[in-house]
């Protein structure tokens, strides 16, 4: 069979520039305008997906992507279980990396920075915004672990559906919840013609946040 050389695929990048004034001197407004012109975009499918980067004990890399279900000036929120290995390295290292990619705009943001867990009543906040069939299948699912088969987690999830069948709220699970990345630096790309594209760079220094442009 044969498959689409990818040496071939080739873009020009010119949907825009990037410049020190766009960026200013804090994270959050710009993160903000480049969200929203993601979100407005039709082209763009779920404009709050990231790849999310962690480390285990060992320093071993591992990346997947989650969705950012709070973004303000504190920094990105994402939710998942608390069990999973992504958990398990958080708990080792509480340091890691997200990238978004907006490709209808040619446009990449990367933040890095210290991870805490959510407070529980945020976490139930959002999870009961859920729909019902996420609830139960956070209840299900033992991220992360190796199952059988298929019909292990369909037989877990008629289980738990038949647990909470009388009840008119499905509780949060206590080993779910939500993240908090808060940035120490944070990278807006913009993508130019001939590979010169425009990236600047705002890193915490002790109260300060320092500006800084990188070369492509
Ligand atoms: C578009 C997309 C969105 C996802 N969103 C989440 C999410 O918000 N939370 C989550 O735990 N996993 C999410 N996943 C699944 C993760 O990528 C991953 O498979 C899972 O969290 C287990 O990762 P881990 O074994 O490294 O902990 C998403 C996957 C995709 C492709």
């Amino acid at each position: 069979m044969t498959m689409t050389d990818p040496a071939g695929l080739r873009r020009v990048y010119e949907r825009g520039t990037l410049d020190e004034a766009d960026v200013g001197t804090a994270w959050f407004p710009l993160l903000h305008e480049w969200f929203e012109t993601a979100a407005a975009d039709p082209q763009v499918l779920e404009p709050n997906a990231v790849q999310l980067a962690t480390v285990d004990a060992t320093g071993a890399p591992s990346v997947r992507t989650v969705l950012a279900k709070g973004i303000d000036e504190r920094g990105v929120v994402f939710y998942t279980n608390y069990a999973s290995a992504k958990a398990r390295d958080l708990e080792a290292e509480p340091r890691a990396a997200i990238a978004f990619v907006w490709l209808a705009q040619q446009r990449q943001v990367r933040i890095t920075g210290s991870v805490t867990k959510v407070s529980r009543e945020r976490t139930e906040e959002y999870f009961a915004s859920r729909p019902r069939e996420s609830q139960l299948g956070a209840w299900a699912s033992p991220q992360s672990q190796v199952v059988g088969s298929r019909a292990v987690l369909d037989e877990q999830l008629a289980e738990v559906s038949r647990r909470f069948a009388d009840d008119a709220a499905v509780p949060a699970p206590p080993n779910w919840g939500g993240y908090l990345l808060e940035p120490d630096a944070v990278e807006f790309w913009q993508g130019r013609t001939g590979r010169l594209h425009d990236r600047i760079r705002l890193r915490r220094a002790n109260e300060t946040w320092v500006r800084e442009r990188l070369a492509p």
